[in-house]
């Protein structure tokens, strides 16, 4: 007779859902989700079905894309994508705040959709793509929500605002017309505790009017 768990997981695997793939899944922001909800974001069903790899409990090696450049560190499997990058890579641009996936201060892009990099294990994003806010901008240029969360004057004490500005470049990625509901739709998963919102807002529609030019 199965014990509750191994029920519930063989129920989920029926589904073609697993544990770990549950996991990955929820790495994404909130906007990540929209994506997802979107159509936008595939979630691969064979992945789901795949065996999970063994790894530990030493370091395991992580190959992957980092604004556009290819970088391999060794981590522990229990090291999360944030540690990564902030500790192994010297990119602190993503803020750890909550460090448990209720704020999106950490968001970076994974293959181009927002994630909480808190909650995301550097080993699943091995042979991905990330953006971070230090990969945004092209050299001096700065991206167009870059330049208007300045115009705008959009951020106080700093701490949400790379996360603010993954989110909005994200949607604009996705949708270069969005309403006012989109911008806060797709920052909602965004805490700011200095209450930047309406600025927020503002500087993302008029990048998207910016970008349209
Ligand atoms: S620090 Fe990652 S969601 Fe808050
Ligand atoms: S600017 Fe301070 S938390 Fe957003």
């Amino acid at each position: 007779m199965k014990n509750p768990s191994e029920e519930q997981s063989s129920m989920q695997e029926k589904k073609g859902v697993s544990r770990r793939a549950f996991l990955r899944g929820a790495g994404l922001t909130t906007a990540g989700t929209v994506a997802l909800s979107a159509g936008l974001l595939s979630f691969k069903l064979e992945d789901a079905k795949a065996p999970p790899a063994i790894l530990g409990p030493g370091e395991a090696e992580v190959r992957f894309v980092v604004n556009g450049q290819a970088r391999t560190i060794w981590v522990e499997p229990r090291t999360t994508l944030a540690e990564a990058l902030r500790e192994h890579l010297s990119l602190t641009g993503a803020k750890v705040v909550c460090d448990r996936g209720s704020c999106s201060a950490c968001t970076v892009w994974v293959d181009g959709k927002p994630v909480n990099s808190c909650i995301t294990l550097a080993v699943d994003v091995s042979g991905r793509e990330v953006t971070t806010i230090e990969g945004l901008a092209q050299g001096d240029e700065l991206h167009p929500v870059q330049e208007a969360f300045i115009e705008h004057d959009a951020s106080m004490c700093g701490f949400c605002t790379p996360g603010m500005v993954m989110s909005c470049a994200a949607l604009l990625k996705r949708n270069p017309n969005p309403g006012l509901e989109d911008v806060k739709l797709a920052t909602s998963g965004n805490l700011c505790r200095c209450g930047t919102y309406p600025k927020v807002f503002e500087a993302t529609l008029a990048a998207a009017k910016k970008m349209k030019k």
